[in-house]
């Protein structure tokens, strides 16, 4: 068995509200991590210096996820200068929300190209050399509103459900190579994205659930480190629900 000091993790949205909680855990739990994170991202500046002293091995990247060709290069590019990658988390999503009779096309696209096209890319990039290692592990981050839908987000619920599809399909062509691919659903995490849905709506939405608070980015990434390890080879194809008991 490898040991998780050999390992790379790639994980987009590397710094954003969960995912900074999920590399620092990664790092924690012994893997080289890879933050990705946007070009020019205000979270870079924000986050990279504490990351730097705290977690020093590691290595934020900037690219952009919504493009095909730079995902190709920018995994290439990790192969030959670090090592193979292990794990990989497609954890990047933005929220544009607004009911349909509003979206403009941009709105849709922009929400779909980096919540789901990043899926296609990354995974498109990494699944070549885990196939050829026989092993990997791919995680995408959905969301509770992938699974039940929400009024004001049909674009981003349209983005979450793909994944599950896209995941099922997937852990089908490489269950017999040693690669797992899952999804978890998050319910309503508290970091900014929910901090930016107005209060009174905010406020409702925490009463729909049973557990009668948000979640903490914690509480996902013991579920990403379940499913990051070696024995968790049985488990692929298959969605984790993580929502305070707010969509059964
Ligand atoms: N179901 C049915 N009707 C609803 C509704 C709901 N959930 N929410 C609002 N409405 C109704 C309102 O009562 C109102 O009706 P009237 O016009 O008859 O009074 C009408 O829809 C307009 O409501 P708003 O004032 O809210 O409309 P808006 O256009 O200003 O705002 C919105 C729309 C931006 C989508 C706003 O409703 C909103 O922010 N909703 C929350 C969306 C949400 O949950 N986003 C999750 C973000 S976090 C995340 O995505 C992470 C994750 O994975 C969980």
């Amino acid at each position: 068995m490898e040991s998780n000091t050999t390992k790379i993790a790639l994980i987009t949205g590397g710094l954003g509200g969960i995912g900074l909680t999920l590399t620092k855990a990664l790092s924690e739990a012994g893997y080289q991590v890879v933050a990705g994170c946007r070009p020019n991202s205000s979270n870079a500046e924000k986050h990279a210096g504490e990351l730097a002293q705290s977690h020093p091995s590691v290595k934020v990247l900037p690219f952009e996820i919504s493009n095909f060709d730079e995902c190709q290069r920018v995994v290439l590019d990790i192969e030959e200068t670090m090592g193979p990658i292990s794990v990989l988390v497609n954890n990047a999503g933005i929220t544009w929300d607004g009911q349909l009779k509003k979206m403009s096309a941009e709105q849709w696209h922009s929400v779909i190209n980096t919540n789901l096209d990043s899926v296609f890319n990354l995974s498109r990039a990494v699944i070549p050399s885990m196939i050829d290692r026989g092993y990997g592990r791919i995680i995408s981050i959905s969301s509770i509103n992938g699974e039940k839908g929400q009024f004001g987000q049909a674009n981003y619920a349209a983005a979450k459900a793909g994944m599950y599809g896209f995941t099922k399909s997937l852990a089908q062509e490489v269950a017999s190579k040693g690669i797992t691919v899952n999804t978890i659903s998050p319910g309503y995490i508290e970091t900014d994205m929910i901090r930016a849905i107005k209060e009174e709506i905010r406020e409702s939405i925490r009463q729909q659930i049973p557990v009668k608070r948000f979640g903490q980015p914690e509480e996902i990434a013991r579920a990403v480190l379940f499913l990051a390890d070696e024995n968790a080879g049985f488990i692929t194809g298959s969605n984790l629900s993580i929502n305070g008991g707010q969509y059964m």
